[in-house]
């Protein structure tokens, strides 16, 4: 029997998931994102490579525009993702002179976000600068051009004269696990304030693991309310999974560490003062729309979503609920 869980959409504060083209095509999954969900963001094919798959010269909007549409037609808000990655566009730039570089930046950035105004209420303009070990900023394809602040900088100028309403997001990963990587992100966000960069929101991507020391999550989010902007939980999902071969532990006992780094995050969300919850997203519904349960990352076993595959509400679904 499955358990019934209120709306998770009734919280005071925008509710979102990932979503592609596919699961807009399944019936089960609409149902369950009309009951539970009140915010989208495109979780593949509003990326570069999907939009520069076929070169600069030849943008793809079939797939993002299907997605926009789905959206405003439901009445959501919609969340763009992701306008500069440096994990995004090296080909599609290569070979360029410095003119056509800068012509291709800021009219990629033009068109996209200009494309979406109005149905993108914000947008994580820069994704994921930061280095893995917290030493630093991502040397990449827009660094080596702009600088590791500069690219940033100009990808928040270039956003913001495209579509002044949207709400400018920064984003990255492991903020609350990696101790040195989210004082990172902090002193980054100082600097691009300080040289008034149009900043306007804050994104902790939230992939956590049931392993992560108790407190963690709770106090890095408290020290990123400290600017005193808005604060997306942009990409939660908690994997079952751990590096460690000899790890012997049930499912059910991962979930058990799975509810207590979700209660935390969740708890700490909703104490924020109400204008800095700017929205709490889920990296999918059902474990199975999971980026972990996809090709050679599946082990046909995690469980890091709050819906299972037949769309009933996981222990994830139920501790959401009762913290929102
Ligand atoms: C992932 C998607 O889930 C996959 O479907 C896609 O193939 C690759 O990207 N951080 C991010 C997201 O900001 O865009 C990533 O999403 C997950 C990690």
């Amino acid at each position: 029997v499955p358990a019934a869980i209120p709306p998770l959409k009734a919280a005071p504060f925008p509710v979102g998931t990932a979503f592609k083209t596919d699961h807009i095509a399944d019936p089960a999954w609409v149902a369950l994102a009309r009951t539970h969900i009140s915010q989208l963001t495109p979780e593949w094919e509003m990326k570069m490579e999907y939009i520069l798959a076929d070169g600069l010269a030849r943008p793809r909007f079939d797939g993002p525009d299907r997605l926009a549409a789905w959206a405003k037609a439901e009445g959501l808000p919609m969340h763009g993702h992701t306008l500069i990655w440096y994990a995004q566009g090296e080909e599609a730039f290569t070979g360029l002179d410095n003119a056509a570089f800068d012509r291709a930046f800021d009219g990629y950035i033009a068109t996209v976000a200009g494309r979406y105004r109005g149905i993108a209420r914000s947008w994580d303009v820069v994704n994921e600068p930061i280095l893995d070990d917290g030493s630093g900023l991502r040397d990449c394809h827009w660094s080596r051009r702009y600088g590791q602040d500069g690219y940033i900088l100009r990808a928040f100028e270039k956003a913001q004269a495209a579509d002044p309403d949207a709400i400018l997001f920064l984003n990255d990963y492991n903020l609350e696990g990696i101790p040195a990587k989210g004082t990172q992100y902090l002193k980054l966000v100082e600097r691009l304030l300080k040289a008034g960069c149009p900043l306007q929101g804050l994104g902790t991507q939230s992939h956590l693991w049931i392993d992560m020391p108790d407190g963690v999550i709770a106090a890095f989010i408290r020290e990123l309310a400290q600017f005193g902007l808005p604060i997306h939980v942009s990409e939660l999902d908690v994997t079952l999974r751990t590096d460690n071969p000899l790890d012997l532990r049930s499912i059910a006992e991962r979930m058990a560490r799975q509810v207590d780094r979700v209660t935390e995050l969740a708890e700490a969300f909703v104490a924020l003062p109400a204008a800095q919850r700017f929205a709490f997203t889920v990296w999918g519904l059902r474990d199975t729309d999971s980026w972990y349960r996809q090709g050679e990352k599946d082990d046909g076993k995690d469980r890091p979503l709050p819906f299972d595959g037949a769309g009933n509400a996981n222990p994830m679904a139920v501790v959401l609920s009762r913290a929102f």
